[in-house]
């Protein structure tokens, strides 16, 4: 193997730019040529891949995004396109790839495996909805930025005797939820995984009113419904309680930002070791953490799975959210 490219998928994630700084650096360890693919997939096609060298990655590691840029390019999900894909990174004389990114993009990176060209992928989502790995490079950032609004809408909501519904990112995961819920103080959780009862969150939050609290913070997974979670759950609770509710939706505030120091060192971990997998011959698998240790993991059987909330986890922000 002589030369290598890197491509960043999805949504970006506070990271990414940590993450090719290490497959450059890792890879010119080895005596490796990188290139880097601008827009994800979609640069393939439209012959973005350009080298990428030492310095080309200096002063990114505290970035947010990706430098590279990112696209979701739905057409690559075609058998031909896949083809076509992996003859244009052969005519490049690319003979192995590391793509960062969400489910969305380790799926690409088994067709490119499947198609013969080496392929390691690096999970990087801050939904941290992949399995076989503990987290994703992006979610501790994420979850900072949760917490950080989360403190300050405490403070205005404490002011005014208000409950504030904050909305999170998370379309069919509640990670991010749950673990803003937990660090963040929440009085109450709704996760698209668990079933949610309305007119019980309101008896928990009247309870907590009672007792002489002068908030409420309640943090939900834009997925428990199809549009509108956060809107959705404080016009019931306005309608039924008649409590003074606010809605912040934090969106994509959530997915930008200098990553965190845990960020910066995972994607420098999962980066070097991703590069060290292809030299060393492997394909089809995903670098992952598992118990603070750098796993390597099959991409398809890790694919064909689906990451659950831990119970222990849920059952804690129901103990401490009293
Ligand atoms: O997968 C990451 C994520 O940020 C999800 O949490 C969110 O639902 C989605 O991407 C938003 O996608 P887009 O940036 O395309 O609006």
């Amino acid at each position: 193997m002589k030369r290598i490219a890197v491509l960043t998928g999805g949504g970006d994630a506070p990271g990414m730019n940590a993450a090719v700084r290490a497959v450059v650096r890792q890879g010119d360890a080895l005596g490796l040529e990188v290139y880097g693919v601008q827009q994800g997939l979609l640069g393939i096609f439209e012959d973005q891949i350009q080298p990428l060298d030492l310095s080309g990655v200096g002063s990114i590691l505290e970035r947010g995004g990706t430098f590279l840029q990112s696209s979701r390019y739905e057409p690559f999900f075609e058998k031909e396109v896949q083809q076509d894909a992996v003859d244009r990174l052969r005519a490049k004389g690319i003979d192995g790839l590391v793509l960062i990114g969400g489910e969305g993009s380790l799926n690409a990176a088994l067709c490119i495996h499947q198609l013969g060209l080496p392929v390691v992928g690096v999970p990087s989502t801050i939904d941290n909805d992949i399995y076989g790995t503990d987290m994703a490079i992006g979610v501790d950032t994420a979850l900072n930025t949760i917490i950080r609004a989360v403190d300050r809408l405490r403070d205005t909501a404490s002011s005014h005797t208000r409950a504030f519904v904050v909305e999170v990112m998370g379309r069919d995961c509640g990670y991010l939820a749950l673990l803003a819920g937990i660090a963040g103080g929440a009085e109450a959780v709704l996760v698209p995984e668990l079933k949610y009862d309305l007119n019980k969150l309101a008896e928990r939050i009247r309870y907590g009113y009672n007792r002489g609290k002068k908030h409420a913070i309640i943090i939900v997974a834009e997925g428990i419904t199809e549009k509108h979670a956060g809107q959705s759950v404080a016009d019931h609770l306005i309608e039924t309680t008649g409590f003074e509710v606010r809605v912040t939706v934090l969106g994509h505030i959530q997915r930008g930002g200098t990553p965190t120091a845990y960020d910066r060192l995972l994607a420098g971990r999962l980066g070097a070791a991703a590069v060290e997998q292809l030299h060393s011959g492997m394909s089809g698998v995903m670098v992952a953490l598992q118990a603070d240790k750098v796993d390597i993991k099959n991409l398809a059987q890790i694919l064909s799975q689906k990451k659950t909330l831990d119970p222990n986890l849920v059952n804690l922000a129901n103990v401490l959210s009293r």
